[in-house]
């Protein structure tokens, strides 16, 4: 038998602070994120990856890059507000709920350097989709959350508090929904987060190891 590529969640053990964070916040990601602390090899990570296993597939609009919503009334990336003003009939796919991550080396983080992309733009270039693109109606996991840097820490909060991005570089622009279920994970003996983050977040928070220690607000 084929060895599963990510651990299914019911083959964690233990941990069920951390697992009953996660499920809270899949089942309802307005609770605002969680926060798992813990010692290397608590299974975070693997968790996380789990989560994405767990959740049922979505619906979006065929050829959207951000994911978007088809359902009436869902707010619609300015892509495919551009689409249906031209008469275009949506059109809905389901999809697997994924989980993308946000390295804290990585600068694409809120956006998008232009480029020219295969999908044209009226412009005929765009923005790339980014991390918060990618992550709009999955799971965004930001490992080493405690090593990122400040004022990324604040646009991923911004934008999970608001369900939205707004992007604008080098003259060209996109909004586009940004929901996600918000996960960081950090090590406290790699660094504690930067007070202005911990304030900042409203995160469910929860703990893995071997000492557990919730902090933050619940
Ligand atoms: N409670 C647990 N239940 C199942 N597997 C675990 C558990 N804790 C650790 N592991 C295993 O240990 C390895 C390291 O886990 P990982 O998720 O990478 O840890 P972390 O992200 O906390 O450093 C993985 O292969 C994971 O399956
Ligand atoms: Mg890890
Ligand atoms: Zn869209």
């Amino acid at each position: 038998m084929a060895i599963p590529e990510v651990l299914p969640f019911t083959a964690l053990v233990g941990q069920e602070p951390m697992k009953t964070a996660l499920v809270l916040n899949a089942v309802n990601p307005a609770i605002g994120g969680v926060l798992i602390r813990g010692e290397r090899g608590t299974a975070k990570s693997t968790a996380v990856r789990a989560l994405a296993g767990l959740l049922p597939e979505i619906e979006v609009v065929e050829g959207c890059r951000f994911s978007c919503s088809p359902g009436s009334g869902d707010l619609l990336c300015d892509e495919c507000r551009a689409r249906q003003l031209a008469g275009e009939h949506l059109l809905r796919v389901s999809r697997p709920c994924e989980w993308s991550s946000c390295p804290s080396t990585r600068p694409r983080t809120a956006s998008s350097a232009p480029s020219t992309s295969s999908a044209p733009s009226r412009r005929g270039a765009q923005l790339r989709a980014g991390v918060l693109g990618d992550a709009n109606r999955n799971i965004l996991y930001v490992d080493e959350v405690n090593l990122l840097d400040d004022h990324l820490v604040d646009v991923l909060l911004d934008a999970a508090a608001m369900g939205v991005n707004i992007v604008e570089r080098e003259g060209m622009s996109v909004v586009h929904p940004s929901r996600f279920i918000l996960v960081g994970t950090m090590n406290p003996e790699e660094g504690e987060l930067r007070p202005s983050s911990s304030t900042a977040s409203d995160s469910a928070s929860t703990s893995s190891g071997s000492a557990p220690s919730p902090i933050g607000s619940p």
